[in-house]
């Protein structure tokens, strides 16, 4: 007798939907394809050489070590490391608030397991990252959502919900937000810094594209915000930072991190070791020895130079070929720009025509965990050179100009 599988999947499998992201990706992934559509950065901007000429040290010098088990919550060089870049950054941090994860998609599957029980309420922005909606969604939260504007989420809307909703904790992108670009002003992260404070609802701050900023001057993060209000101690902060190497590094090395008081450090760590022990090895001995050697703002300002052209160039093509219909905001920084339609346009069925013409976007739909967006779509400029860009925008403007005649 053969197995009956779906007859044996726990209930939580009927909340964890395949991601629309990779279903879409692989459409775009045919090398023919202009690709808006993924969220991948620039391959050619990985530091090749200087990642392999650490390998060949740490491989030579301290192979058994490279290749070893190691502790859960990262290798202690590392952890030390991290703590004073957040230091300088403003986040004053301790090597025990510093919990090394694989990839901020860890960081926020395992603030899930920490903190949703089924049917636990849980605040996001609409429209929100849809990694994190996969990564909780196993645990069966419900969520209560604060719109965006261009300034960040709508403050009104966050306290109201406070008040009406007991919200476990609010999971936020207030820099070069994905899907939408968009960076919270500084008056919005103080009062919603305030707002979760008093209601003792803690934020998840994810940032994985804080380093990449284009134009604009660089704000505090929430976690800054928070900590300076806690005259610099960590073990009061009400913000969980997750931190990435994966658009400055390589996702590739699957390495992140969290920031937070060192009680719930130990907490991830518990959750973190039933799921992968710890992270690998190898990759954070590459990403020690970049922060070591002080090569990391170097790296950051090679992505920063082509992101930046590439983000100027995207938006002068749009200027040129989209219909004054599309409405978009110029992001400051990040990898991504958002599109919003006239209602009543469907995206989804825009991506089935600009496909055929050989070019991919996300439509806006599944970034939104209480439904609406049909008639938005997100576009990343990263991972696509400037002449390919403006291809693309300007068979883009035709496909909508024609879907907008058939409205
Ligand atoms: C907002 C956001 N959070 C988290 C992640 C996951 O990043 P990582 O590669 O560090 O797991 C991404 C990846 O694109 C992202 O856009």
């Amino acid at each position: 007798m053969s197995v009956d599988w779906s007859g044996l999947y726990a209930q939580r499998l009927g909340r964890m939907e395949t991601s629309a992201i990779r279903e879409i990706l692989k459409v775009a992934q045919s090398p023919d394809i202009i690709p808006f559509a993924g969220g991948w950065p620039e391959a050619e901007l990985f530091p090749l050489e200087q990642i392999s000429m650490i390998c060949d040290e740490v491989l030579s010098e301290r192979p058994r070590e490279a290749l070893q088990y190691g502790l859960t919550d990262g290798l202690p060089l590392l952890r030390e490391a991290i703590a004073g870049y957040m230091t300088a950054r403003g986040m004053a941090a301790r090597a025990e608030n510093i919990v090394i994860v694989s990839g901020s998609q860890q960081s926020l599957d395992l603030v899930g397991r920490l903190f949703i029980d089924e049917g636990d309420t849980v605040l996001v922005e609409s429209p929100t990252f849809l990694g994190a909606a996969q990564a909780f969604n196993a645990y069966g939260p419900r969520y209560v959502t604060a719109p965006m504007d261009e300034q960040g989420p709508c403050v009104g809307a966050i306290e109201d919900l406070l008040a009406h909703h007991r919200c476990k904790f609010m999971y936020l992108m207030p820099t070069f937000h994905n899907p939408t670009g968009v960076t919270t002003t500084l008056a919005r992260r103080q009062q919603v810094v305030a707002l979760a404070r008093e209601a003792g609802v803690p934020i998840l701050e994810d940032d994985p594209y804080g380093q990449l900023r284009y134009t604009g001057e660089t704000l505090p993060t929430l976690a800054a915000i928070d900590i300076a209000a806690q005259e610099g101690d960590p073990e009061r902060a009400n913000v969980i930072y997750a931190g990435t190497f994966s658009k400055t590094l390589a996702p590739g090395l699957r390495l992140a991190w969290v920031v937070c008081p060192s009680e719930l450090a130990e907490q991830l760590v518990m959750a973190k070791q039933g799921a992968d022990l710890h992270s690998n090895t190898l990759s954070q001995m590459i990403a020690y020895e970049f922060l070591r050697r002080d090569w990391l703002d170097d790296q950051v300002e090679r992505i920063r130079s082509t992101y930046s052209a590439r983000c100027d160039a995207m938006c002068e093509a749009i200027k040129a070929h989209f219909p004054p219909e599309a409405r978009y905001v110029r992001p400051e920084g990040g990898l991504f720009l958002w599109v919003t339609l006239p209602e009543g346009l469907d995206t989804a069925a825009m991506l089935a025509d600009a496909a055929a013409h050989k070019v991919a976007f996300v439509p806006g739909a599944p970034f939104f965990v209480e439904g609406g967006g049909q008639n938005s779509f997100r576009m990343t400029f990263a991972s696509v050179p400037a002449d390919t860009i403006r291809r693309g925008i300007r068979i883009l403007g035709d496909v909508i100009r024609d879907h907008l005649a058939r409205l």
